[in-house]
């Protein structure tokens, strides 16, 4: 399932096919013979022949082009398996900044560089301050073709991202931030197994959200924060707060034959360990009660843990021997709060960090969404509120107000829809799924064709199962546009991808 051909219909520029591997969590081990685990560290080296037009790339440290169309690659650093990957195909670069390029095929390599043409060192220089020194030499970002399935993945020197991230206007540029997070967290100090999957993207989005709000300050960063939250609500709706897997520690059992029962670290690929994580680290931070002290403790933790595997263990033994005074008072077990309760109850976090800064962005957004709920659409009300200047992320925010909401009274939606080109029409892919979301939830079938358009347009996992479990759990038209919609884009996914829609669809 590991290294995923493509053939030229399944590229941006449809002319040549292209190669990719995707290791995270346990796929490396059909690519080459490995300790597949995160929990052991190596370096590598690899040399690559590909055929003429073709260009090679991996998470290395050094590449260089040798004749004949080899390609010598080093990784430098010791990292886990996961880490390690390859992408071949008709691709080219553009500098971005002084240690960053991108990376796309020819056909998106103009549209790359202005999303991102000196915006990216920025990122870094904050990380740096922040989190300790950049170890990895260049922080390059590659543009993959439509299908692949995450927003972006952290191989290190070199981002695997979605061209869905070409939005035009930088406005998803947080999956940037998070990538360029995980070069301390994840990347230097690693969760020694995936049932500790938490540690890695926890501390991940807590450094995320550390750097946008120093770039772009603390209302921004707690909108982003909140939209985070709706996700993490969702998510615990739909599995239930109860589910094993809505504990922080998961336990990952091979089960039967491989096949039933059992957890695959792949199934850990939910909102709980990014935000209910965030929550937890915060948590933490709260503890502290001063930012500065804290920011103090997670460079001290990356120093100290770089380039090794850890569990929960390790991290919460360090912070209370960072924090003596902490130690003394018990904090690891304050009633409703126990760190042991952190990492093995089920449910929703006993503690979430006020997002009240963000009230400002919020705010209009809340307000609107309750006008396009009511019975009676008070219009006048409605028009009053411009919102021309609004972010992506008040608009995302509105639209999981309006979901929250939905179905609304009978004929909404569509005004809403006709009132609202910019996210009706939007080409974010953001926006869209949030609009394909509304669109199914209010049973419009006059718009069934946008959900059609998109899972036609993109494969990435976030975005394709929330639309097939919204249309399995919706109508009879919902469901044969579901079939219909998977027959036609199925041999596009990612396999695990596949795998997943064919468990929402029960064709498994
Ligand atoms: N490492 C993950 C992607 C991943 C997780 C791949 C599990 C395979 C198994 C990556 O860093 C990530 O979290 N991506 C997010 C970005 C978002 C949280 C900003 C994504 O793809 O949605
Ligand atoms: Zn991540």
């Amino acid at each position: 399932p590991q290294v995923c051909w493509l053939a030229p219909e399944q590229t941006a520029g449809k002319q040549k096919p292209y190669m990719y591997t995707q290791g995270q969590a346990v796929l490396n081990r059909s690519f080459f013979p490995c300790f597949d685990t995160p929990s052991v560290k190596f370096t590598y080296s690899a040399t690559v022949k590909v055929p003429e037009g073709f260009t090679a790339v991996m998470s290395a440290t050094s590449w260089e082009k040798q004749k004949d169309n080899t390609f010598v690659f080093k990784m430098s650093q010791p990292i886990p398996s996961y880490l390690v990957a390859l992408v071949v195909g008709d691709i080219v670069s553009a500098d971005v900044g002084p240690r960053s390029r991108v990376w796309a095929e020819p056909c998106l390599i103009e549209a790359a560089k202005k999303e991102y043409d000196g915006v990216i060192e920025e990122f870094l220089q904050v990380g740096e301050r922040l989190f300790g020194p950049y170890v990895w030499g260049r922080y390059d970002i590659l543009f993959m073709p439509p299908s692949f399935p995450f927003g972006g993945m952290e191989n290190p020197c070199l981002t695997f991202v979605t061209p869905c991230l070409l939005a035009g206007d930088r406005s998803l540029v947080d999956v940037i931030i998070h990538e360029i997070s995980h070069s301390w967290f994840g990347n230097l100090v690693t969760n020694a197994t995936w049932g500790e999957f938490w540690l890695n993207e926890g501390f991940t989005m807590y450094a995320q959200r550390r750097i946008t709000s120093e770039v772009y300050g603390l209302p921004y960063t707690c909108l982003e924060a909140a939209t985070g939250r709706a996700l993490l609500r969702q998510h615990m709706d739909a599995t239930g707060e109860d589910h094993p897997l809505n504990k922080l520690r998961v336990v990952i059992e091979p089960g039967f034959f491989c096949l039933f029962l059992g957890v695959n670290p792949d199934d850990t690929y939910n909102e709980t360990p990014y935000e209910k994580g965030y929550c937890f680290v915060s948590y933490l931070a709260h503890l502290v009660g001063d930012q500065s002290k804290f920011d103090a403790f997670l460079q001290a933790y990356v120093n100290r843990f770089k380039f090794q595997s850890i569990t929960a263990d390790d991290t919460l033994a360090f912070f209370l021997e960072y924090f003596p005074e902490l130690k003394e008072k018990g904090v690891d077990s304050i009633p409703g709060f126990e760190f042991d309760r952190w990492l093995n109850t089920p449910g929703w976090p006993p503690f979430l960090p006020d997002l009240s800064p963000g009230q400002q962005l919020m705010k209009p957004a809340e307000e609107l969404a309750e006008l396009w709920a009511a019975d009676s659409l008070n219009m006048e009300a409605i028009e009053a509120r411009d919102i021309t200047g609004w972010r992506t992320y008040q608009l995302v925010y509105f639209l999981d107000q309006i979901l929250q909401k939905s179905p609304l009274p009978e004929g909404n939606v569509e005004r809403l829809s006709k009132m609202y080109p910019k996210i009706s029409k939007a080409q974010n892919a953001e926006l869209r799924l949030r609009w394909c979301q509304i669109v199914l939830k209010n049973n419009l079938e006059a718009e069934y064709s946008k959900v059609k358009d998109f899972l036609h347009s993109q494969g990435k996992q976030k975005y394709t199962l929330p639309l097939y479990r919204a249309m399995w759990g919706g109508s009879e038209t919902a469901r044969a546009l579901a079939m219909e919609t998977f027959s036609a884009t199925a041999p596009q996914l990612h396999i695990n991808v596949q795998n997943y829609v064919k468990k929402i669809l029960g064709l498994e």
